[in-house]
């Protein structure tokens, strides 16, 4: 089975993904910067785009970051052919970044996983002390508060009621809510906006993308470990990620769709 270490790669792979991370990267305009840092960088699918759209010069660098060891290998593997040794990796809690990175930058990638963060604040801070003066702060999320389009309230709710379904019948099992991870709180664009301003930064561009994500989309996120964690928490990783997948295909095929909608949004602020 494709994912069989739950990990984000297998997901990370898919074109519409790809597409979503490049159009933030274009909006952010990072041709003429020298210094980058890509935060959670996980295994370089958005490192690459960065890459892509830099003009390389020999004082460029791009910090690509995370705190897993095995993302940043495969990260190291898979930007051989491109990254031309401008690219500096560091195994660190995006919480440190500042110890990362001593001289300022010009701008700081995070896609994709502010919303892990429990000290929200406090990493933003740290993001402002370590741009120059007008640098940016360049991010995504699709678990933020509007998230879910607003056409997509059949879809989850027959996918995961299939998919409890499926773990009773098949396996005996179901999922135990005293073990679910404490809830990510979801915040507003709102919400967004004021972190920013409290820490130092304004919104220079704001825009929600809406991804139609065919059904190999919702499949491999059936695959990765934090999505099948939180939707199916205390649950055997295996048994948990084969009747995600077996209920999201029932799903689309009763309701004949091709794609569901899902909302990104995309943030590009700059230092005050
Ligand atoms: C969903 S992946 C996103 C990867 C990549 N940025 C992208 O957009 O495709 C989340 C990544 O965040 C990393 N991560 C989560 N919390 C982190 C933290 N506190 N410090 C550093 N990395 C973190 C994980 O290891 C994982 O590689």
């Amino acid at each position: 089975m494709a994912g069989n270490d739950f990990s984000f790669q297998t997901f990370s792979k898919n074109e519409f993904y790809g597409n979503l991370n490049a159009r933030l990267i274009d909006m952010a305009d990072l041709a003429s910067d020298r210094k980058i840092v890509d935060l959670a960088c996980g295994t370089g699918g958005v490192t690459r785009l960065i890459l892509e759209r830099i003009n390389q010069t020999k004082d460029t660098v791009v910090i690509a970051l995370d705190h897993s060891s095995t993302a940043l290998k495969t990260a190291m593997h898979d930007l051989k052919d491109i990254s031309n040794n401008a690219v500096k990796y560091v195994q660190l809690g995006v919480e440190n970044v500042s110890d990362a990175v001593k001289d300022s930058v010009d701008a700081i990638v995070f896609c994709n996983a502010i919303h892990y963060l429990p000290d929200k604040d406090a990493v933003v801070a740290d993001i402002c002390n370590t741009l120059k003066p007008g640098g940016k702060f360049v991010f995504n999320t699709s678990f933020y508060e509007g998230g879910q389009h607003e056409d997509s309230t059949a879809f989850y709710s027959k996918w995961m009621f299939k998919a409890m379904k499926i773990l009773r019948r098949k396996y005996g099992l179901s999922p135990v809510r005293s073990e679910k991870v404490q809830s990510r709180q979801q915040l507003t664009p709102k919400d967004y906006e004021d972190l920013l301003n409290r820490n130092g930064l304004e919104v220079f561009k704001q825009e929600v993308d809406t991804v139609p994500v065919p059904v190999e989309g919702w499949l491999d996120i059936s695959t990765f470990s934090d999505f099948i964690e939180g939707t199916m928490p205390g649950v055997p990783m295996d048994k948990a990620s084969l009747s995600l997948q077996e209920a999201v295909k029932e799903t689309y095929s009763e309701l004949g769709v091709s794609h569901v909608p899902r909302n990104w949004l995309d943030i590009v602020a700059v230092k005050k």
